[in-house]
C-alpha cells in the first residue's frame, strides 16, 4: 500500500473516498496526527500530514520515528513524500518540481534510527507486537545501505506523471538536509552547493532513512518554493513558501492521484 507524507488537507481531493481516520500510538510515541485511510480507483492509500494539522510541529521536533513506524504498522510499503524546498542550483526556478535521487545530511539533533543497539520495551504490548519482533527483538546494531536511497521505480513513475502533466520538473537532484527551524546562511548554502546539493530542506532526513530501515520504498517530490539564502536577492520569508505551496496545491493533488492510479 502507498503512504503519502505531505501537507495537511492533501487528501481532500475530488474522487478520493475517505474510509477511516486512524489514531495510533507507537513504541516511539504519537505520530504527528491521525492517519487518513482513503481509496481511489480501487486502491487504498494512507495520508499523514508530517507537521500535523494546523502545522503544529516544526521540522526539528517532528516525531519522525512514530510517523514512519505508524505507516508501516498500517501496511504501507511505499512512501511518496511531498515537501517544500529552497533552490540552490541556478537552473532551478521557484515553482519547479524536483524528483530527488540523493541526499547529504546536515541535521544535528534528531533521532536518526530505530536501531539503538538495545531495544527498550516500552510497554508489555511491545512483546507481542509483530513489527517490534520483526525488526528490533535481537537488540541489533544495523547499518543499512543507502547508496541509492530512493526507489528507482517510484522515481520513474513520478517522472512519467510529471511529463504527462507538462509541468516544469527535474528528474534528479541532491537534497541538502538542514536542521532548521532557522533558514540557512548564505555561506551554508554556498557550502552545500560546493558539496553538490541542488535543493535544501528540513524534513527528508531522517524520514527516508527510517523508512528504509523498515524495508519501505521511498520517493520524494520537492517543490521549489524559493531560491535559497544568498542565491535569492531577497530576504526569505515563510510567507513565500506557504504562498508557493498554495499555488502548486492543485498540481500536487493531480500528481498524487495519477501516482496512485499508476
Ligand atoms: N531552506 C530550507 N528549507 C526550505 C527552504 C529553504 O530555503 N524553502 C523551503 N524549505
Amino acid at each position: 500500500m502507498l503512504g503519502v507524507l505531505g501537507g495537511s488537507g492533501l487528501y481532500e481531493i475530488d474522487g478520493i473516498e475517505i474510509l477511516e481516520e486512524k489514531k495510533l500510538i507507537t513504541p516511539y510515541g504519537e505520530p504527528s496526527d491521525s492517519y487518513i485511510v482513503a481509496r481511489y480507483k480501487g486502491k487504498n492509500v494512507v495520508f499523514l500530514p508530517r507537521h500535523g494539522r494546523g502545522h503544529k510541529f516544526p521540522p526539528h521536533l517532528i516525531n519522525y520515528r512514530a510517523n514512519i513506524w505508524g505507516f508501516r504498522k498500517l501496511g504501507v510499503r511505499k512512501i511518496l513524500s511531498i515537501s517544500a524546498v529552497g533552490g540552490i542550483n541556478p537552473l532551478l526556478r521557484p515553482g519547479d518540481f524536483v524528483i530527488s535521487n540523493q541526499f547529504v545530511d546536515f541535521t544535528k539533533v534528531r533521532p536518526v534510527t530505530f536501531y539503538e543497539g538495545v531495544y527498550t520495551i516500552h510497554d508489555e504490548e511491545d512483546r507481542t507486537d509483530d513489527l517490534v519482533n520483526e525488526y528490533l527483538k535481537n537488540d541489533r546494531v544495523v547499518h543499512i545501505d543507502v547508496t541509492q536511497p530512493f526507489c528507482p521505480v517510484m522515481r520513474g513513475t513520478l517522472k512519467n506523471v510529471l511529463e504527462d502533466m507538462k509541468v516544469r520538473f527535474h528528474s534528479t537532484g541532491t537534497y541538502g538536509a538542514t536542521e532548521g527551524p532557522r533558514l540557512e546562511t548564505a555561506a551554508e548554502i554556498k557550502a552545500l552547493s560546493i558539496l553538490g546539493a541542488d535543493i535544501v530542506g528540513m524534513t527528508l532526513v531522517p524520514e527516508i532513512v527510517l523508512a528504509r530501515e523498515l524495508s519501505m520504498h521511498f520517493a520524494s517530490l520537492n517543490v521549489v518554493t524559493n531560491m535559497a539564502a544568498g542565491i535569492s536577492e531577497n530576504r526569505l520569508t515563510s510567507d513565500e513558501v506557504i504562498q508557493m505551496m498554495r499555488e502548486k496545491n492543485e498540481e500536487i493533488k493531480k500528481v498524487v492521484l495519477k501516482f496512485i492510479e499508476s
